[in-house]
Parts: C-alpha cells; structure tokens; sequence
C-alpha cells in the first residue's frame, strides 16, 4: 500500500491534510487494515465489517443484478442502488402511457412496488479460504458441490493474486425484486454523457428496490404471496454529512483490476487496445449521435445505448491520458529491471521475466483479436438480434417454444432498434475489422462473401437488404430464420465468437497463457518487496476500500472542493440542454428555497448537499456501493470516478484519484419534495 499525505491547493484551508488510500481488501481479512483504519477514525470492530457468525455490515451490502453493488437501508429489505444500476430494470417497466424512465417512479405502499422480471440481488453468506484444501487434491467441483447440498446456495471459487491463494464464496440469490422508486432520468441521469467521469458532479443516481422473499425469508420465485427479505443486517442513515478530512469506506463488489501487470500489459492498454477501441466506437456514437440530432424518437430509442457505448469509450480516454502521465510503462520497465537483477540469483525467479514477455508476444495477438471482434462484429445490433433469434429457432424445433414466441421475442429486440443506423454501423465497423485485423486471423468465407459482392459496402447493402429478421412484418418461421442472410454472416464468426468468449471475464494479464506465469512472478513480488502491503486485484468479490472525504488539485491552482450543491444544478440547468434539463418541480422547489429539513449552511449560502468526492480506490462495479462513514453508518452512495482517476485500475495516485458519490441527504430531498414518498419515511422512522 502507498500511503502519501499531500497537502493540495488548499491554502486557505486548516483542516486540509488528508490521508488517500489504495487498496481493494478483502472483508474477511479486514483485521489486517483495521488498525490503519482506525488510526483514520473508524470506530467500529473488524468483526462489525465482517463475521460468518453474527450480523455484520457484510448482511447488507448485496450484488444487485449482475454488476453493480446495492444496500439495505430498512428490515424489510428496503435497498438502495444507483440509477444508472436500476436503469434497465426501470426501462422494462416503462411503457409509453407509463413512462418512469423520464418521470420516475414511486410506490405509495408494497402494493404498487413493481416486480422486475429477470433481476436478481445476491447475498454474500460467507467466505472461506481453500487454497489448502485445493493443494491437499480436493476439486473446485466438489467443494462446490458440497455447499448446494448444503441449502439454496450459489457457490464460486475465486482466485486471489493470479491463483496464489484460492477463496470460496458462498451466496443466495434472490430472484424476487421489485421497483420501489426512481427520480426523473433528468435527476437520476442528470449531466449525462457530459458530466460522466467528471467533477463537479451533481447527479442524483440512485433508484430504490425491494427484496422479497417466501415465509422463511428464503429466495423464491416472484409470487403474490411473497413478503419483504428480513435482512440480518441494514444501514443506518447518517443526515449528518461529511466534512473535507472525513474517513469514508465503500463496500461493494469492484469488477476487474490489473494493478501488478508488467509493462507489456500497459503498453498494450495504452497503446495498442484503447486506441483501437476510442477510435471504432467514436465512429459508431457520430452515426448515432448524428441520427439522434435529426429525430427526437431516435434520440430517445438510442439513450440508454449511446450512453453505454459513451461510458468506456470516455473511460479509456482518460485511462490512457492518465497512464501517459503518470510514466507508468517506464516506472514498469524500471522495477522490472530492479526486479531481474535480485531474482538473476534465483532459480525458481530467474527467468520468469523472460518468460512473461514471451507469453505477452503469444497472447497479445489473440486477446486484441478478442477485443476487435467485440467492438467490431458484435457491435453491430443485427448480429446480437440474429444469435437470438437463431437459439429460440432451434427450441421451436425442438417443441420447447411457440412460434408466437418466436415472433415476440423479435418485436422485443427490435423495440429500440433502427435499422439504418445499424447498417451504416455495420459498413463501417465491417471496414475497420478488413483494415485492422490481419488477413489470416479473418474468417474465409467472410471475406470471400465481401470480395464477390465488389466490397463491403454492396455486400452490408445485400446483407441488411435480404434479412427478414429485422422486419416485424414479415412473420418469422423456423425456416425463414435458418436461411437468413444474417444467420449465415453470424455463421462466418461463429469460431472467432467462441475464443472471444472463452476469455470471458478475463483482461489481457489473466487468461491463462499468461496467468501461469503471474502466479510465481506475484509470489516473487511479496517476496521481493516485503515491505509492502498487497491487495488482491477485484474481481467481482466483496471488498472494503477507505479512504477520506477530499478533495484535490485538478491542474496547476485549480482545487476541486469535496462538495456540490443544489446551487451547481440550478447553474446548469438549462431547457435547451438534454443533459441539462431539470424538472419545473425543482426549478420551483429551488425558488422558493423549499428544503425542508434537507438544508444546510455551505459556505454561508442555505442549499442542499448534491454529491462529494472521497480518496477511496474503486472500479466499476463499485456502483451503487454504500458509502460509509466512521461509525458504520450509510452517508452516500458510489457511482463513478473523477476524469482524472480512471487510470486507477491500473495504477492508483492518492494524490488525484477520486471516487464521486451521491450525497444521502440529496437522495431523502428528492425522495421527499419529489417522490413525496412519506411511507417510506415511514419505515425509514425518519
Ligand atoms: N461512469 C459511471 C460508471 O462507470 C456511470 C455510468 C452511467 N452514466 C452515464 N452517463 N453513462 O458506470
Ligand atoms: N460507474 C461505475 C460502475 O457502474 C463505477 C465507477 C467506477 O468505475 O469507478 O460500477
């Protein structure tokens, strides 16, 4: 761990020393840091964050659907997330007459909350480690085994520091989750595209769920007899707030780091696969973007698509500008020769560099292939809407689905769909694949099909041309989806799809040509540097990250304070920006000063906390994950990182890394003036 005390721009601040943290910890290793957490100001026991016994804050942080972080606010599993997470949920449940994508939504009592097909909030039970257990001969699968059998688990073994260490994970997914409330996208989404990876940031990204469970509190499918979770443990909501030098912990489920990679790995983030994938996806959001400008129904359809394909594409820009500045591949390069000259005397060392950069020549070609695929083929929608539509073909033969099904499953992929920004998508991602991946990693008959339509612009023109897939009125059979032109182009990729998948969930550093090797070079690592602390890269495992509420010097004599207000919303609000335009209501609420008790005194001026920025080191997945202050209690809610911190996943800088979090008393303003969402004060006993 690096540990720094920098003193930013803050000069005319007293209380401006503060202390940013890296690391990622494991919950049930927590005993290990609590000491330097205390020694920041937390008061609670390492047993509080985390016991297999007792009720721990561990009960109330949950997995909400399949990459965010969520918590449980009230003993009826009442649970908090962000917006951004509830999005599509909330997009399933809107319909035109019933739009709570752009009006949000609020339950009155239990009866309106909404079920969400298909959503799912996981509970983590316990964590165990069996790297012994696996060394002694004992397989993955049957110490998986043995905990089904147990009760109604869902059970993973995950691997810490490349393999060196090996840990259980115990969970219980619940499968009944309903919608209880969600401010208008022009709070929840507010600054879109723009603010994203930005501070001054005034979103209100946060939407509010229910756990619902059977009689004995177990996971069940959605019935109407099901009653809300019980919860072992849930936050308390501090109204309190934060001050600048605050200890804050955030405990929630980070994706995918690589903080111990060698130079190759970065080198070839930053120079070979960010390039490649800002350049095809700027084209791919001008075509829509262009489309969105000329029809308001486009723009619309193609929001929550746009923004997704906006959000890594802004991430890796200042990931890479972020990794450029900070020298990383030198620093890499240096401590790599450090590193070789006192492993030169050791056996088992002595030649793993070597070996790792060899492996890096191996596998770099394949996972850029990986990566050009998926931002090339798999990015064009017919291709997705094809792989559907062939798997529900071949259960309508096999008898296990109708062919109405068929049919509506097809209306449903194609509610947002359109089909010529598809296909000017399609000619121009199918171009950039001919010119950047080499001409044998190509399948044959792709390229034989376009060279015999005279190039890809006819053969796009004669592929979305013949298609019938993409036509609600032509009824769809099982023959008519065999012969299609689309199911014959996906055919083509059908080799090149499967090896992208087999590195699911992988980054360039741990598929397994390379993580053969990363698994002596970390051992090597500890031992070589003694000194230092080390965490387990995330990987979708529970982890606490602490850090202080801070802010910091964004350039030379530019000091980015820890806080935004009301008064920042209203600066930006503006009915002609998208992104910028807020409800009347708040317009209103803000002229006639109607905080209720959610005011505070900033700077002398009456307004409401907006969101603040803390040291703490987190990734995505870390969405929706409860921010947390030092008595355990619940103060915000994490959704992003500042523009200039998105390079922490690979090397984190306590002096600018930052992550941005919904202020809670923002998140009970617009729940009350807003939502007016008194029965949930009510449970709340606020
Ligand atoms: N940057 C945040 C994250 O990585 C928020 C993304 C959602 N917001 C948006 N404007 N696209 O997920
Ligand atoms: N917005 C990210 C997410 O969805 C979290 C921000 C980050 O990457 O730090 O998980």
């Amino acid at each position: 761990m690096i540990k720094r005390l920098f003193i930013g721009a803050m000069v005319c601040l007293t209380f401006s020393v503060a202390v940013a943290d890296e690391g990622m910890w494991l919950p049930n290793l927590i005993s290990e840091r609590i000491k330097d957490m205390r020694s920041m100001g937390f008061k609670l026991k390492a047993s509080d964050i985390y016991s297999d016994s007792k009720a721990s804050l561990k009960d109330a942080v949950v997995q909400f659907g399949g990459g965010c972080t969520g918590e449980f606010i009230s003993d009826q599993g009442l649970l908090l997330t962000n917006h951004h997470c509830g999005y599509g949920s909330i997009q399933k449940l809107s319909s035109v007459e019933h739009d709570y994508l752009t009006y949000g939504y609020w339950a009155k009592s239990l009866k309106e909350e909404l079920p969400v097909p298909g959503l799912t909030v996981t509970l983590l039970v316990r964590i165990e480690d069996v790297t012994e257990r696996l060394a002694s001969g004992e397989s993955a699968d049957s110490i998986i085994s043995k905990v089904i059998k147990e009760g109604d688990y869902v059970a993973e073994i995950e691997p810490m520091y490349y393999g060196n260490q090996h840990y259980l994970f115990v969970y219980q997914r619940y499968r009944d989750v309903r919608l209880v409330g969600a401010p208008p996208s022009s709070i929840g989404k507010f600054g879109g595209d723009t603010d994203n990876w930005m501070w001054p940031r005034h979103t209100g990204d946060f939407s509010i769920f229910r756990v619902y469970a059977g009689k004995n509190n177990e996971p069940v499918d959605y019935s109407e007899d099901n009653v809300p979770y019980r919860p072992k443990r849930h936050f308390k909501i501090s109204t309190k707030g934060v001050e600048e030098g605050d200890f804050t912990m955030i405990y929630g489920f980070p994706g995918n780091t690589q903080e111990y990679v060698i130079s190759d790995a970065v080198d070839y983030v930053v120079n070979k696969a960010n390039p490649m994938k800002i350049a095809l996806r700027t084209m791919r959001l001008e075509i829509i973007s262009a489309a969105q400008e000329k029809d308001a129904a486009v723009r619309i359809a193609y929001a929550a698509k746009h923004a997704s394909i906006a959000n890594a594409w802004k991430k890796w820009q200042g990931e890479s500008l972020g990794l450029t500045r900070l020298n990383t591949i030198a620093k890499k390069q240096k401590q790599e020769k450090e590193f070789a000259v006192w492993a030169a005397g050791r056996t088992e060392y002595a030649t793993l560099l070597d070996s790792m950069h060899k492996a890096y020549k191996k596998v770099i070609p394949a996972y850029f292939k990986r990566e050009l695929f998926y931002e090339s083929v798999a990015a064009i929608e017919a291709y997705s809407i094809a792989i559907h539509l062939r798997n529900a073909s071949a259960k309508v033969e096999a008898g296990a689905m109708k062919v109405e099904e068929l049919n509506s499953l097809r209306s449903s992929l194609l509610k947002n769909y359109n089909k010529e920004i598809d296909s000017a998508i399609a000619n121009c991602m199918l171009k950039e694949l001919l010119a950047r991946m080499p001409s044998e990693a190509l399948p044959k008959s792709f390229k034989e099909a376009v060279d015999s339509c005279g190039g890809v612009n006819n053969y796009v023109e004669q592929l979305f041309g013949a298609t019938k897939l993409l036509d609600s009125n032509t009824a769809l059979t099982c023959e008519l989806v065999n012969s299609d032109s689309f199911i014959a182009f996906v055919s083509m990729f059908i080799d090149m799809a499967k090896e992208a998948r087999s590195y699911a969930f992988r980054n360039i550093s741990n598929v397994p040509a390379i993580e053969q090797w990363y698994r002596p070079y970390m051992k090597a690592l500890r031992e070589w540097q003694s000194e230092r602390i080390f965490y387990p890269d995330a990987n979708f495992t529970l982890r606490v990250a602490y850090g202080t509420v801070t802010g910091y010097e964004n350039v030379d004599g530019e000091y980015h304070t820890h806080l935004t207000t009301l008064d920042g919303i209203i600066a930006k609000d503006n009915p002609e920006i998208y992104d910028y335009d807020i409800p009347q209501e708040l317009r209103d609420i803000y002229a006639r000063k109607d905080f209720g008790r959610w005011a505070v005194d900033v700077n002398g001026r009456k307004t409401v906390p907006v969101c603040f920025q803390a040291s703490n080191h987190t990734s995505g997945g870390n969405s929706g994950s409860p921010v947390i202050n030092a008595k355990g209690e619940l103060v915000g809610i994490n959704f992003d990182r500042t523009w200039r911190s998105t390079m922490s996943d690979m090397e984190f800088d306590p002096s600018i890394c930052r992550n941005i979090s919904v202020d809670i008393r923002y998140v009970l303003f617009v729940m009350d003036k807003i939502g007016k969402a008194e029965y949930l004060f009510d449970e709340l006993g606020m």
